[in-house]
């Protein structure tokens, strides 16, 4: 099928995938969510995989997969275990999910895929220069992008602010384990991309994650000079961004991209 790939999402949560139109940033098709194992071992989560990519029937099986993974991933090793397994450190995880699913597979780190999504599709879209993606979560991801091409596996929410590895403040999930006001969160992410903003000086910061939902509550509030807006993909951003990539991987001439009105964040 011309134009088409498939993405998976690797979250702590769930296992979800959906085909998606290269043209469009959309999905083609629905969204399929299963919850992920436990522990969830990398062969343990390879099976998940498979099940997402089964219940699409045999349409989706030729199309060029691509799947995300919340760690650095190097020559398709994952490098590191922040927030899933620790038998993640070190896995050939891109032939553990080759010998699952029979065919080539593109891995890269979650928010380096969400932030291509925002740059082919979404609130990065046209930015020259250094773009800076965040996404807030569980942890903090990050994707460094400059002129449109990604420097993968930044790793920016291990930045250490006063001592204390920054995802463990200024996560969303700190937010919601320490019951935060929006204020006292606020001064968190304000310490967070002043530091950011500092060693790297940008040229726009995006802001993803669930929590980009409510930016209308902490982004307006953010002092720096950069411009921070909020993501557009959102919970979409991983799934999308990771099969374009595995859709030029794969060596296919990409479609003319085609506009849309206004994406569909109807995720999670
Ligand atoms: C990991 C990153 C990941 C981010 C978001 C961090 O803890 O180190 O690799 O992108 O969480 O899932």
């Amino acid at each position: 099928m011309i134009g088409l790939a498939f993405g998976i999402d690797i979250g702590g949560s769930g296992v979800k995938g959906a085909p998606v139109d290269v043209a469009t940033g959309q999905f083609a098709a629905p969204r399929v969510r299963i919850p992920t194992p436990k522990p969830a071992t990398p062969r343990a989560v390879a099976a998940t995989v498979g099940q997402v990519i089964d219940s699409f029937g045999d349409d989706v099986k030729d199309l060029p997969l691509g799947i995300t993974v919340p760690s650095v991933v190097v020559g398709g090793v994952t490098r590191t275990a922040a927030n899933i397994d620790p038998q993640w450190i070190d896995a050939p995880a891109e032939q553990i999910m080759v010998d699952q699913v029979g065919h080539p597979v593109t891995l890269l780190n979650d928010a380096d895929a969400a932030g291509l999504a925002e740059i082919y599709y979404g609130a990065a879209k046209g930015q020259s220069g250094l773009v800076i993606v965040t996404t807030l979560g569980t942890g903090i991801g990050s994707a460094l992008i400059y002129d449109g091409v990604l420097v993968p596996n930044c790793e920016l929410g291990h930045l250490e602010i006063d001592g204390v590895i920054a995802e463990k403040r200024a996560a969303a999930s700190a937010r919601e384990n320490e019951e935060l006001s929006w204020g006292a969160y606020i001064q968190r992410l304000q310490a967070y991309y002043s530091r950011v903003e500092y060693l790297f000086n940008p040229d726009l910061i995006v802001v993803g994650g669930g929590i980009s939902r409510n930016s209308d509550k902490f982004l307006p509030y953010l002092d720096l000079r950069t411009r921070i807006v909020p993501a557009k993909l959102r919970n979409k951003a991983g799934i999308v961004g990771v099969a374009r990539h595995a859709y030029q991987a794969s060596g296919a001439e990409l479609p003319p991209q085609t506009e849309v009105d206004e994406m569909d964040e109807s995720t999670d």
